[in-house]
C-alpha cells in the first residue's frame, strides 16, 4: 500500500530549496524532458547524443538518461516483465523530475513501450514539460539493423518479452514530435527536432520578473 509523505512521517523540503525558476535564471533555459520511445534499435540513444551534442553547442546543459545506462545502474535490479518496465519508468520520470527541479534539460531514452507507462511518466514530470518524441522507426527496419544483435536472440527464444517479438509495443498516438528515422540524413532529424524543441527551452529573459 502506498501512503502519502504525512502517513509515512516524511516532511519534504522542497519548499526550503532554491526553487527551479531561480536555477533556470542561472542557467539561461527552461528545463524540459525530452522523453524518446521506440523501439530497441530504433536509433534513440544514437538521435539523443546528437541532440545533446547540438544543444551544448548552443549552450543548452542538458542530460542524457538511456535504458541500458540507467538499467546497469540505479535500475539493474530490474527486468523486462510488464511491473518492472513499469518501475523502471516511474523511478526514470521521479529522477527527471529531480534534473528539471536543477533547471537542467533531460532526454530521456527508453522504450517505455506502452500509452500507459508514458502517460505515468508525463504525470510525474508534469504534463508541460513532458515533450514526447516518438523515433518511429519500423520493426523490420529495427530488425534488420539489429545493432546489438537482441532481435536475433529474440526471434531464437533466447530473449524472452522482447519488445516487437513477444512483448507488445503501443505507437504514441499524439506524440509531441514524430521522427522518421530511416531517413540516412541524421543531421536533417536532428535540425527537425532543434525547430520544435528550442522554442520549449530558450530563456526569455523579458519573462524574469
Ligand atoms: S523499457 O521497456 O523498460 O523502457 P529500456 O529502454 O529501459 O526498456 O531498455 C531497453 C534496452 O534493454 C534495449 O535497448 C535492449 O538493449 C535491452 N533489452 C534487454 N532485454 C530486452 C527486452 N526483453 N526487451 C527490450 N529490450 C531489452
Amino acid at each position: 500500500m502506498q501512503m502519502t509523505p504525512k502517513e509515512n512521517n516524511l516532511h519534504t523540503v522542497f519548499d526550503k530549496i532554491k526553487d527551479r525558476r531561480e536555477k533556470e535564471i542561472y542557467l539561461k533555459q527552461r528545463a524540459k524532458v525530452i522523453w524518446f520511445t521506440g523501439l530497441s534499435g530504433s536509433g534513440k540513444t544514437t538521435l539523443a547524443s546528437l541532440l545533446e551534442k547540438k544543444l551544448f553547442e548552443l549552450n543548452f546543459f542538458c542530460q542524457i538518461l538511456d535504458g541500458d545506462n540507467v538499467r546497469s545502474g540505479i535500475n539493474k535490479n530490474l527486468m523486462f516483465t510488464d511491473a518492472d518496465r513499469v518501475e523502471n519508468i516511474r523511478r526514470i520520470a521521479e529522477v527527471s523530475k529531480l534534473f528539471m527541479n536543477c533547471g537542467i534539460i533531460l532526454i530521456c531514452a527508453f522504450i517505455s513501450p506502452t500509452n500507459e507507462m508514458r502517460q505515468m511518466a508525463k504525470e510525474i514530470v508534469g504534463e508541460d514539460d513532458f515533450l514526447e518524441v516518438f523515433i518511429d522507426t519500423p520493426l523490420e527496419v529495427c530488425e534488420q539493423r539489429d545493432p546489438k544483435g537482441l532481435y536475433k536472440k529474440a526471434r531464437a527464444g533466447e530473449i524472452k518479452n522482447f519488445t516487437g517479438i513477444s512483448a507488445p509495443f503501443e505507437a504514441p498516438e499524439n506524440p509531441y514530435l514524430r521522427v522518421d528515422n530511416t531517413d540516412p540524413d541524421m543531421d536533417g532529424t536532428v535540425k527537425q527536432m532543434l525547430l520544435k524543441i528550442l522554442p520549449e527551452i530558450r530563456f526569455d529573459p523579458t519573462k524574469v520578473i
